[in-house]
């Protein structure tokens, strides 16, 4: 089965994550965007996302602009929707590299509806919620809390109200009972060019939505974090603001999720990570590697110093050989904390958005199991390639002191994973059938589904667009 044929009868997709986020829904979208939407909407989050796309080694990171934003010379329309919380500034420098590749957008649409990140809303977010030496739950200190509670307190400002001087004054006349140590003096000057610069593109992105479902034009909606960060269903308090589930992705576009035909849940396979705090059974060196992983002075370049591995910069970021053997050492260990750190590096999984070093763990069953229940059965397993010549590697099917998975963070922090081991795999980035796949490979996909009772429909094998392959 090809691409046509997962599509076919489709006209609404959604990509969301089944885990804790950075599972690779960039190039998903961007994949699905590139060959089958018309329309690519978001419908939740902000600027606590890092979607990376790779269209010809041309790696791109896009914040808060969907995926699907390199196909708007097609025609294609990608739209921020009202589930959305702005960062104006940080809308308008997206905006400014895109002029800067000579990409168009001249098909943006921006939710009316979004609410709009303030200055207080960042400070307050970096002060309490950020550091997780201070108390915070790690959050990416963008201001998606504070903006969130404004919204749900019925005090957020929209993007509709931002050229409405009288409301202004008004919002944030309120919002200074909140934030009392914020200066909200030259708030509206701050936002005036940011909020001229959008103008053109803010609609009824929820009418538009509506007409192009009536005119069956095809949809994809662009999750953002994942399931197990969701407000409603994740690891609360260890959670993002919204709910990133199918729901509340399908909600925040304006759309049901019954008019989704084709969700699809990507799950990182047969590894996974976590970013900031909160409980991560499956993590290689447990709570080492959380508290290890909340310190500052670990991003990539320092690790790569620190373990002797050598690299060089390239458009700010290293380059290294991810099979180096001090990394392939590291993931053979029997310390499970260096084994998490040489996944990490294997991987290359540090944050898009923050530059902090992922946690790193075997790929968790359970969890999958349970989001196949919120998410539906259909499953989309990505970055397995990292993993090539990397040795066995193991999937986790039970825990000790639960049954299910627990949204109880209490329960879950305790719980001791039971694993399967499996044989390790060598290159997989050229196979384009699912039969070529490894044969330890399709035996843990096979468990997998058995488990979840869930069904893979797509692996992917590598960055690039076509590196990908649809199942039979
Ligand atoms: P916030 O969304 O910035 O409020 O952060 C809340 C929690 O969600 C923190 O643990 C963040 O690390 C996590 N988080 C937010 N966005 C992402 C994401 O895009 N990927 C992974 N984790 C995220």
């Amino acid at each position: 089965m090809g691409l046509s044929n997962l599509v076919d009868g489709v006209q609404v997709a959604a990509v969301v994550c089944n885990q804790f986020g950075d599972t690779g829904k960039g190039k998903f979208s961007d994949y699905l965007a590139s060959q089958w939407a018309d329309v690519i909407a978001r419908g939740t989050g902000g600027n606590n996302a890092g979607h990376t796309v790779v269209v010809n080694g041309k790696q791109r990171i896009f914040h808060l602009i969907p995926a699907g934003i390199t196909e708007d010379a097609n025609g294609k329309v990608n739209i921020l929707g009202n589930g959305m919380v702005d960062d104006l500034e940080v809308l308008c420098g997206e905006l400014d590299c895109l002029d800067a590749e000579g990409l168009s957008y001249n098909n943006l649409m921006i939710s009316q509806d979004a609410h709009v990140i303030l200055p207080c809303h960042v400070e307050s977010d970096k002060a309490k919620n950020q550091s997780q030496k201070k108390g915070g739950i790690g959050s990416t200190g963008r201001g998606i809390g504070p903006c969130y509670t404004d919204k749900i307190a019925r005090r957020g400002v929209m993007v509709r109200e931002l050229f409405d001087k009288d409301v202004m004054a008004r919002k944030l006349n309120k919002l200074k009972e909140y934030y009392p140590d914020s200066d909200f003096s030259d708030v509206v000057e701050r936002l005036k060019p940011y909020a001229d610069r959008i103008k053109p593109f803010v609609r009824d992105t929820v009418s538009e939505m509506h007409k192009f479902y009536r005119e069956g034009r095809k949809i994809l909606l662009e999750g953002a974090q994942g399931l197990l960060l969701s407000i409603e269903h994740g690891t609360y308090p260890y959670v993002t603001s919204s709910d990133c589930s199918l729901n509340g992705t399908a909600t925040g576009v304006g759309l049901s999720a019954k008019a989704v035909d084709l969700p699809l849940g990507i799950v990182k396979f047969p590894f996974m990570t976590r970013v900031g705090a909160g409980p991560f059974p499956t993590e290689l060196g447990g709570r080492q590697s959380e508290v290890y992983c909340a310190e500052d002075g670990h991003t990539i370049t320092d690790e790569l110093v620190y373990y002797g591995i050598p690299f060089e910069m390239k458009e700010g970021r290293p380059r290294y050989d991810k099979r180096n053997s001090k990394i392939l050492d590291m993931i053979a260990s029997s310390d499970e904390f260096l084994q998490g750190i040489g996944i990490r590096l294997a991987a290359g999984e540090y944050g898009a958005t923050t530059g902090r070093p992922r946690r790193t763990g075997w790929t968790d069953a359970v969890a999958a199991r349970y989001a196949v229940g919120i998410n539906g059965p259909l499953m989309v397993l990505t970055k397995a390639d990292c993993l090539s010549d990397t040795g066995d590697f193991n999937l986790c099917f039970g825990y000790q002191n639960t049954l299910d998975f627990s949204r109880d963070a209490g329960v879950l922090g305790k719980a001791n994973p039971f694993f399967k081991r499996y044989d390790g795999y060598s290159e997989i980035s050229s196979a384009r059938d699912y039969c070529d796949l490894p044969k330890s490979l399709k035996t843990a996909i096979g468990d997998l589904e058995v488990f979840t009772r869930g069904k893979v429909l797509v692996v992917s094998v590598g960055a690039e667009r076509d590196e990908t392959i649809v199942r039979k």
